[in-house]
């Protein structure tokens, strides 16, 4: 299907998930938050109203990032607990969270390792919190936080904004067994045109994904890429 809006991309990529834990059911996923996933979260809370089927109680969702320093009304945490967790029979016990875990890759590992990570990408080309010039082979780590990313993020604030943060690295990402990266508007256009159609560089952290065999890019703006077919 030829994805022409954000609702049509939420769905197509609701349906992705509600598939992977059907073959999988204890399936491990690794979550973003901020603004382009909220219709996908949305999106599968209608379906877990009307299909009584659909069983995530086995299923392992871990937190791509989260601040340091934040209150917990405002954390990504907080974010999926109200968007997705609470609207679901996942088990709390299932969530993670890598500013709550020790050894975060190491946990992930030990639960078999990413079955699949759902990916939004920020101006600046970052995926998660690992900003420009982290090193590709980063695992989970704290990070200092871009001007960019903190002017983006400002507005989802009602406390002091955290300027520091812990992410799953590089790494963590690229060992996922498959990767969705999705954006929406023109606002994201150049930088996954950067990403996905430039050089592979430090300078844009998504860029390293073009390396994943298993990788779809969706994006509600005409762009898309699936390297499954290409290795
Ligand atoms: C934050 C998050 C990322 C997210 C990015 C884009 O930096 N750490 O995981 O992908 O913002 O968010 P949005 O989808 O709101 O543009």
């Amino acid at each position: 299907m030829h994805i022409q809006t954000y609702d049509q991309l939420s769905e197509q990529v609701a349906l992705k998930l509600i598939a992977t834990v059907k073959e999988k059911p204890n399936a491990c996923l690794a979550l973003p938050t901020g603004k382009t996933p909220l219709g996908t979260y949305q999106t599968l809370t209608k379906h877990f109203k009307i299909d009584p089927a659909l069983d995530w109680s086995k299923t392992r969702c871990f937190a791509l990032d989260e601040y340091l320093e934040i209150k917990e009304s405002d954390s990504f945490h907080t974010f999926l607990i109200e968007h997705l967790y609470q609207k679901s029979n996942i088990a709390t016990e299932n969530t993670f969270s890598p500013a709550q875990v020790v050894n975060y890759d190491e946990v992930i590992e030990q639960l078999g390792g990413l079955d699949l990570t759902l990916l939004g990408i920020g101006r600046n080309g970052h995926i998660a919190f690992n900003e420009p010039e982290t090193c590709p082979l980063s695992f989970t780590h704290c990070t200092w936080l871009e001007k960019s990313t903190l002017d983006a993020n400002r507005s989802d604030f009602t406390g002091k904004q955290p300027d520091r943060a812990i992410t799953v690295g590089i790494e963590t990402i690229m060992r996922s067994r498959r990767i969705i990266l999705i954006a929406s508007g023109s606002s994201k256009r150049e930088i996954v045109k950067q990403a996905f159609s430039g050089e592979i560089t430090r300078r844009v952290p998504a860029s390293f994904l073009q390396k994943h065999p298993n990788l779809q890019v969706l994006t509600d703006f005409g762009f898309s890429l699936d390297t499954t077919n290409s290795w």
